[in-house]
């Protein structure tokens, strides 16, 4: 099939290239001139795992190309894919002008029938504000389909070649028709292709981010109250999680959930929500008790040195809100920073990807390590805000021989309790004992 795709971020890049490896041609086009040279001569623009590999190889063989072009790029394809920005408004609502602008600029350009999909976090009703664009500016046959995307940075290639569903948001049969023929390839195994209304697959996003960051925000106040009542958050997790009903999964506690998609869609979810009259209170209390635990680690270091960093010097492990991406968008870890320094404290930080779009926002306010050993020089103690696969099993000799105190505030759990007892560190955690 001709598929173009508009917008290359995490979303229209992973999805552009991984419709290719299915034998399509893609072309997907930005208006960032910069960015789609670089693409053209082969340089993936970001760090996700597995994507260099099909993105090289559906490029060799002529299957993926990119263009600012929008023309050429709709021509001839079938469908068309919108994977655009919807950067909360200041009023927290979902802004939806890119979306609307790229229908309109679409609407214009065809000449015979288009699946138009929106792959976008958009709010209930997009789909027929977008149809309207189309029925103001053309009389061309369009469908508009809402198609949302579940994929996890830093697992995207994964989510997307092997989706645990795909939504597909429409009542055309012609799209539906079309869109099965798309999907069939990645959806073998027998994982559900899901048609419904454009309003219900509109919501289904929302309130699937929703409930998961209210499934991590359960366990973060969960740990809380363990370290009050000396329970152990691990053994808790255990327990609810082998309940089918419950699963295992997002039930690890932390630093609170951060990113592009959790924080930005609870808050436009409660918008929406507002806007209708309805008081959607739990995911109220979802963020704010979420604001509270991006501080945690914080408020426990000030605890153990009575109140006064001022003049003390931390290494800060993972700055990335998650590992295996470059991605610092409301990362935990730059909430983590910003109370250390405001408190007088100095800090120098580590992590495997992420260091260069920090450097980029905070510049000299902070120190860089080239590694995370050389950020423990001269540190009264270690912060850990990322789980990254590097920071699980370190060298703790050598922890010891640089760090000036045997001292670790873990925001992730990473370490054995037991362990860290016997090697004689203070070790403070998510929901455990001390
Ligand atoms: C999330 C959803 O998981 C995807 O399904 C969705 O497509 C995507 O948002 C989106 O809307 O685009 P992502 O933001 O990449 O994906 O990251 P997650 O892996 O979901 O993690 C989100 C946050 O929750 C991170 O800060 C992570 O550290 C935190 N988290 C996750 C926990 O604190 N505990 C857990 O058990 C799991």
């Amino acid at each position: 099939m001709k598929i173009a795709v508009i917008g290359t971020g995490y979303v229209g890049l992973v999805t552009g290239t991984c419709l290719a490896e299915t034998g399509n041609d893609v072309i997907c086009v930005d208006i960032n001139e910069a960015k789609v040279k670089q693409m053209q001569a082969g340089e993936v623009p970001i760090y996700e795992p597995g994507l260099d590999l099909l993105f090289h190889r559906n490029i060799e063989q002529d299957r993926l190309t990119f263009t600012t072009n929008l023309a050429d790029a709709v021509k001839d394809a079938q469908i068309i894919f919108m994977a655009l920005p919807t950067p909360p408004g200041g009023d927290g609502a979902a802004d939806l002008s890119y979306i609307l602008g790229a229908a309109k600029d679409i609407s214009k350009l065809i000449t015979d029938y288009k699946v138009i999909v929106n792959k976008s976090t958009v709010p209930v009703g997009t789909a027929d504000k977008v149809k309207a664009v189309f029925a103001e500016n053309t009389s061309v046959e369009v469908d508009v389909v809402s198609n949302p995307e579940f994929l996890r940075e830093g697992v995207a290639v994964d989510d997307f070649m092997k989706p645990d569903r795909v939504v597909l948001g429409t009542k055309s049969e012609k799209a539906k028709k079309l869109m099965t023929e798309l999907y069939a390839p990645y959806v073998r195994q027998g994982n559900p292709i899901l048609f419904m209304d454009e309003r219900s697959s509109e919501l289904t996003k929302y309130a699937a981010n929703s409930f998961l960051a209210t499934k991590i925000t359960f366990m973060n106040e969960i740990a809380n109250l363990c370290e009050l009542v000396g329970a152990d958050v691990d053994a808790v997790r255990r327990g609810i999680g082998s309940d089918d009903r419950i699963g295992k999964r997002f039930l690890f506690p932390g630093v609170g959930y951060g990113g592009s998609c959790f924080p930005k869609d609870v808050q436009a979810l409660v918008k929406s929500s507002d806007d209708y009259a309805y008081d959607f209170q739990i995911l109220k209390s979802v963020m704010e008790v979420n604001e509270r635990q991006k501080t945690i680690l914080v408020d426990k270091v000030l605890k153990y040195y009575k109140g006064d960093i001022k003049g003390k010097h931390f290494a800060l492990w993972g700055l990335a809100f998650k590992p295996e991406t470059d991605d610092i968008r409301e990362a935990p870890a730059l909430y983590i920073i910003d109370e250390l320094v405001k408190n007088g404290a100095t800090v120098t930080v580590f992590d495997p990807e992420a260091m260069t779009n920090v450097k980029n926002i905070l510049g000299d306010k902070i120190k860089y390590a080239k590694n995370q050993y050389e950020a423990l020089e001269g540190a009264e103690a270690l912060l850990i805000a990322t789980e990254w696969s590097v920071f699980r099993n370190p060298d703790f000799d050598k922890i010891e021989n640089i760090l000036k105190n045997k001292v670790v505030f873990d925001g992730r759990n990473l370490y054995d309790l037991q362990k860290m007892i016997d090697l004689g560190y203070y070790y403070n955690s998510i929901g455990r004992k001390l």
